[in-house]
């Protein structure tokens, strides 16, 4: 029988410029889970990921900071190195895309692009600063969607629809440094020829494995269509773009190689050959973040076929982090960082993992909240598996010195058995709840198992159905401690130690659990998983709470609207001709006001503090293209200004016609 190729497994690289948050977690703890699931599961696995050096939002934070962006890339990848092998989250290898393997293979793959004619260069118009005299790339400008009109910044409309933004698309460009407004100048740039790729990624989405998010949402933008790609910036830090000085690679070209040239250090030094995990028909599976589809599910396999690459074989997108109900956001406090919020505080990193995979499916959105946290740990983690396996070692010890020397009975391996089949084929799926789920309700079953048959009652009437029972239960245990190693290793390696195995957890297949286990003397045991009290929980959310309230206030103080966005809003002065109280409301009133090109019905809130009669031929303030709404089934269509709480209405100083505009 021909060998299998390895499995190949990377995570989406973090960008070097801010610490290690839940977020993260989201992609990487599952991806952990499921290199040692394959592994148990007997399947040889290379686990690569490396820190993302380049691109704008780097160079921006090290100028920030006073520091060059590798001394800050350096910074963070220790920062990231360190906090993973914290979560055991264990990387075979983690290189930086800033190094000597990943300049040259960069550069390899870009001139092979070249030569095989999917690169071409055209004159674009791109965004300048008058005041900085520089070009503006990706996160340097800022401006509004060219697709949707949200805020939007450099590549990425992060605020609104997602689209990537190519150089020069961004509208009302400004400068991010100055605030200056951006001229457009003409510069040359590169293209790969990314339309031409459509039929092939068609081909290969219909056949690409994962999950189905990443497939759909790609299969869906290519149909739509694709445009050429423009894969050139004008920036000092980076891979320089082959043949010319003055320009780098778009960090998006260069960040996915890096899981080539990853692969190619770790190789160099296993003695293996990289191309083995990379050629033909390969095992590759790239672990991401639901964001960043579009990136590796478009531009990274066309990219590999146009250099004669091997394609990946699966995508696995997680769906996206909330905290308390709310979008993560650092900016707003939403966010609870790996560190200073969790394990600095001594608290296990398996709780968090446990967490992280069984709150809800891989491609869903994950909620984080003290309060559920606690409620899953405690009943789950200390009160099903932790009081299973304590009682359970507990009595095998007290009364038996050990395991005790008699047979399991079949039926409790039988039982085991459904449990590795069911995981084994949720793992397959990708379904990394399922899997943990199955985990535990194998361990209610073993704690159903101890509370029916009582061992402490039965001991003293029947000692040898006792030994029964305790035996089947550390069977059970050893089992357990083993299906549950890939979610939560420190406490499985804990609980098999307890069980005196003497081979290491992480080499043991998930197979040998459905074998007896031989008698043997076993120490004391102790209780593994220690309960989250409340207290603790309710100073965590405190804490939480605390930061979203400063998060608001200083975004309040330091958020400006730039004179375009303001210049959006169509205020004017407008006339009041009638006014008349909404039936069956206490506050409203419907206006009709004349704004100068119409006549417009609006609904205020200022009922309680004027009487309809009073407000007809006044001149007021009038915000006249905001969204219309139904209030009290009468169609608003426009605000009227008013100050304070009792809605001191704004009114134009010197006379002037409905529909001036405001300035
Ligand atoms: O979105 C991000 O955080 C990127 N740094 C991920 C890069 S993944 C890969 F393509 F390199
Ligand atoms: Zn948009």
């Amino acid at each position: 029988m021909m060998r299998k190729q390895p499995i190949l497994v990377t995570c989406g690289l973090p960008y070097t410029n801010g610490p290690c948050h839940i977020g993260h977690l989201r992609t990487y703890v599952p991806a952990d889970f499921y290199v040692r699931c394959l592994r148990h599961m007997g399947e040889e696995v290379v686990f690569i990921c490396g820190s993302d050096n380049h691109g704008t939002p780097i160079v921006v934070s090290a100028e920030e900071a006073k520091i060059s962006p590798r001394e800050m890339s350096e910074r963070y990848h220790a920062h990231f190195a360190e906090t993973f092998g914290r979560m055991m989250v264990q990387f075979d290898h983690f290189g930086m895309t800033d190094d000597p393997t990943n300049h040259a293979r960069t550069r390899k793959i870009v001139s092979r692009l070249i030569e095989n004619g999917h690169v071409y260069s055209r004159v674009i118009q791109q965004s300048y600063c008058p005041q900085c005299k520089r070009f503006l790339p990706d996160r340097y400008v800022e401006g509004l969607c060219p697709h949707c009109g949200t805020p939007a910044r450099g590549d990425e409309c992060d605020q609104g629809c997602g689209r990537h933004l190519e150089p020069g698309e961004i509208r009302e460009p400004v400068c991010m440094v100055c605030k200056t407004k951006a001229e457009l100048r003409d510069q040359e740039h590169y293209f790969f020829r990314l339309g031409e790729f459509k039929d092939f990624l068609l081909g290969y989405l219909e056949n690409l494995q994962g999950t189905l998010n990443a497939r759909n949402y790609a299969l869906g933008w290519v149909r739509e269509g694709l445009r050429d790609w423009c894969i050139t910036r004008t920036l000092d830090w980076g891979v320089k773009f082959p043949g010319r000085d003055d320009l780098v690679v778009y960090v998006w070209v260069d960040a996915p190689i890096g899981y080539i040239s990853f692969t190619e250090e770790w190789a160099n030094e296993a003695g293996k050959d990289w191309r083995d995990l990379w050629c033909g028909d390969n095992r590759v599976t790239h672990f991401i973040g639901g964001d960043i589809i579009y990136h590796h599910c478009i531009f990274w396999p066309a990219l590999l076929k146009g250099a004669g690459y091997g394609t990946p074989h699966a995508i696995v997108a997680s769906g996206m982090v909330k905290v308390d109900d709310h979008k993560f956001s650092k900016s707003r406090g939403y966010v609870v960082w790996t560190n200073e919020d969790y394990l600095d505080r001594g608290l296990p990193a398996d709780y968090l993992r446990y967490y992280l995979l069984s709150y809800t499916n891989h491609t869903k959105d994950l909620n984080f909240s003290w309060k559920v946290f606690s409620e899953r740990i405690n009943n789950e983690l200390v009160n099903t598996l932790g009081n299973f396996v304590y009682r359970s070692l507990y009595f095998a010890h007290r009364e038996f010195g050990g395991i005790p020397d008699i047979p399991v009975r079949p039926e409790v391996l039988a039982r085991i058995k459904e449990t590795i089949d069911s995981v084994t084929r949720a793992v397959n799926q990708y379904d990394f709840k399922v899997a943990v789920d199955e985990m535990m309700a194998l361990a209610a079953y073993g704690n159903n198992y101890i509370q029916t048959n009582a061992p402490w009652k039965l001991i003293k009437t029947d000692r040898d159905s006792a030994c029964q029972v305790i035996k089947d239960c550390i069977v059970l245990v050893n089992a357990l401690a083993l299906l549950f190693e890939p979610a939560i290793p420190q406490k499985s390696r804990e609980i098999w130690d307890m069980v005196g195995n003497t081979v290491p957890i992480e080499k043991t297949a998930l197979d040998s659990a459905l074998s007896d286990l031989p008698a043997r003397p076993l120490k004391a045991p102790h209780p593994v998983f220690q309960k989250l009290e409340d207290s603790f929980i309710r100073e965590m959310d405190d804490l939480l709470r605390k930061r979203v309230k400063e998060a608001g206030e200083r975004v309040r103080k330091t958020e400006t609207v730039s004179i375009e966005e303001f210049s959006r809003l169509d205020i004017r002065t407008g006339r009041i001709v009638s006014a008349e109280p909404v039936p069956k409301s206490r506050k409203l009133l419907a206006l009709q006001v004349d704004i100068g090109s119409e006549i417009r019905q609006v609904v205020a809130g200022i009922a309680p503090f004027y009487r309809p009669e009073d407000l007809v031929g006044k001149n007021v303030v009038i915000v006249a293209n905001l969204q219309p709404a139904r209030i009290f089934g009468i169609e608003s269509r426009g605000m009227i200004l008013a100050a304070g709480d009792s809605a001191s209405l704004l009114m134009p100083f010197k006379d002037v016609p409905p529909g001036t505009k405001i300035r």
